[in-house]
C-alpha cells in the first residue's frame, strides 16, 4: 500500500511525525506500506505557489490513502483565494472524489472530565458520524444572489441523486458492520423532498443489510438528542449540510479536540485520513501539540483502506493504554495525571505497541 504523507502546516509536521513512527513500527512487524512525503497548504503556496501542486496531486492520485495533518495559519490568511492553504484541502478533497467523511466521536472513560456533558450521559460514549460530503446545497445548482423587484435575493439548490444517496448509504451500512449494527438515518423529509427521496433510498438500501437496524431521525430531533442522549446512536448518516452541524456537534461532546480522527473516503475506499482539529498556529512548533488524533487517522487509514481490522485495533488498543497509564498532553492534562509534549506521547504509544 502506498500511502502519500502531507505534513502540512502549524503542528501539522509535528503531529504526523508520530503517526508516521507508529506505522513505520507496524511496518518492521509486516505491514505493507511505503510512505512518500509531499506538500500541501501554506508550505505549498511557499515552496511552489499554490495550495495543491502538480506534485502533490500525482502523489495524492498514485497513493491507495493519504495521511494528513492540517493546512494554513496566519501568515497566509491574507493571500487571495485561490491561493488560500484551505484551497489546497478542498482540491485535493475534490480531486480525489471523496465523497463520505466519517468523523467518530469516543469519550475515553479516563478522559470523562473533558466533556461538558454530565458523566451519566456520555461515559461510554462512542458514535461514528457519516456525512455526504461532496453534494447537497453545498454544491447544488443553480445557486447565487441577485436583484429581483428592487431587493436583493439570495438563494442555492439542495440536491441529491438516488446514486448519490445510494453510495454514501452504502458506506454507512458497512461501516455499521464493523460497529454494533444500526444505522440512523437522518433527514427532514416532512419539509425537503430531497431528503423524502434520500429517506426512500435509504429504506431501499437496507433490503441488503439484514443484519444491520436502520432508523430515521429528523435532523431537528437528532441535534437535540446528540445532547440529551448521545448513546443511543451507532453509525448516524446524513447529507452534507446536516452532517456538518451534526458531526461538530457530536465532537464536542468529548471536549477533546485533540483527540478526534476522521477520514474522506472515495468510493473504492481510498482515503484521506487527517484530525479533526486545525494547524493550531498558536502552540506551533513548541512541541506540546497533541498527536493522538492524528495517530488515531492512521488507525482508521488501516481499517478503511488497508482492510486491516487487527491493525487498527492494535493503535487504538495502544492509545487507551497510555491514556490509561496517565500520560497526557496539554490539551487534556489535569491534576495527578502526567503532562508529556507530542514526542513522548508518540514514544508511549509505541511502547504501548
Ligand atoms: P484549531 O483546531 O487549529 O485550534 C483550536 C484550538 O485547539 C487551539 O487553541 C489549538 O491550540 C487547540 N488544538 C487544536 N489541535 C490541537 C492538538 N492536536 N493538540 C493540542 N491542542 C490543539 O482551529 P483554529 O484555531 O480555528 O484554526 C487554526 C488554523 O487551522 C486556521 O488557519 C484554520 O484555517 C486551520 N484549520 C485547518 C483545518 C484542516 O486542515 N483540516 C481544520 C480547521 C482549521
Ligand atoms: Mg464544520
Amino acid at each position: 500500500m502506498k500511502v502519500c504523507v502531507l505534513a502540512g502546516d502549524g503542528i501539522g509536521p509535528e503531529i504526523v511525525a508520530e503517526a508516521v513512527r507508529v506505522l513505520e513500527a507496524l511496518r518492521s512487524d509486516g505491514l505493507k506500506i511505503e510512505m512518500e512525503p509531499a506538500l500541501l497548504g501554506g508550505c505549498a503556496v511557499d515552496a511552489a505557489g499554490v495550495p495543491y501542486p502538480e506534485a502533490t496531486q500525482k502523489l495524492a492520485r498514485e497513493a491507495d490513502a493519504v495521511l494528513l495533518g492540517a493546512v494554513g495559519g496566519p501568515q497566509w490568511d491574507a493571500l487571495p483565494r485561490p491561493q488560500r492553504p484551505e484551497r489546497g484541502l478542498l482540491g485535493i478533497r475534490k480531486d480525489l472524489q471523496l465523497f463520505a467523511n466519517l468523523r467518530p466521536a469516543i469519550l475515553y472513560p479516563e478522559l470523562a472530565n473533558a466533556s461538558t456533558l454530565k458523566p451519566e450521559v456520555v461515559s461510554g460514549l462512542d458514535i461514528l458520524i457519516v456525512r455526504e460530503l461532496t453534494g447537497d446545497i453545498y454544491f447544488g445548482e443553480p445557486r447565487g444572489i441577485e436583484v429581483r423587484d428592487g431587493q436583493r435575493v439570495g438563494w442555492n439548490t439542495m440536491i441529491y441523486s438516488e446514486a448519490e444517496i445510494r453510495r454514501i448509504g452504502k458506506v454507512a451500512f458497512e461501516a455499521a458492520r464493523k460497529r454494533n449494527k444500526r444505522v440512523c438515518s437522518v433527514d427532514k423529509m416532512n419539509v425537503l423532498e430531497t431528503t423524502q427521496l434520500w429517506r426512500d433510498v435509504m429504506i431501499e438500501l437496507s433490503a441488503n443489510y439484514p443484519d444491520v437496524e436502520l432508523s430515521h431521525m429528523l435532523v431537528d430531533n437528532a441535534a437535540m438528542q446528540l445532547v440529551k442522549a448521545p448513546k443511543q446512536f451507532d453509525v448516524m448518516v446524513t447529507g452534507n449540510m446536516f452532517g456538518d452541524i451534526l458531526s461538530d456537534e457530536a465532537s464536542m461532546l468529548t471536549g477533546s479536540i485533540g483527540m478526534l480522527p476522521s477520514a474522506s473516503l472515495d468510493a473504492n475506499n481510498k482515503g484521506l485520513y487527517e484530525p479533526s482539529h486545525g494547524s493550531a498556529p498558536d502552540i506551533a512548533g513548541k512541541g506540546v501539540a497533541n498527536p493522538l488524533a492524528t495517530i488515531l487517522s492512521a488507525a482508521m487509514m488501516l481499517r478503511y483502506s488497508f482492510n486491516n481490522e487487527a491493525a487498527a485495533q492494535r493503535v487504538e488498543t495502544a492509545v487507551k493504554k497510555v491514556l490509561a497509564q496517565g500520560y497526557r498532553t496539554g490539551d487534556i492534562w489535569e491534576e495527578g495525571t502526567r503532562r508529556v509534549g507530542t514526542r513522548e506521547m508518540g514514544d508511549a504509544v509505541l511502547a504501548a505497541l
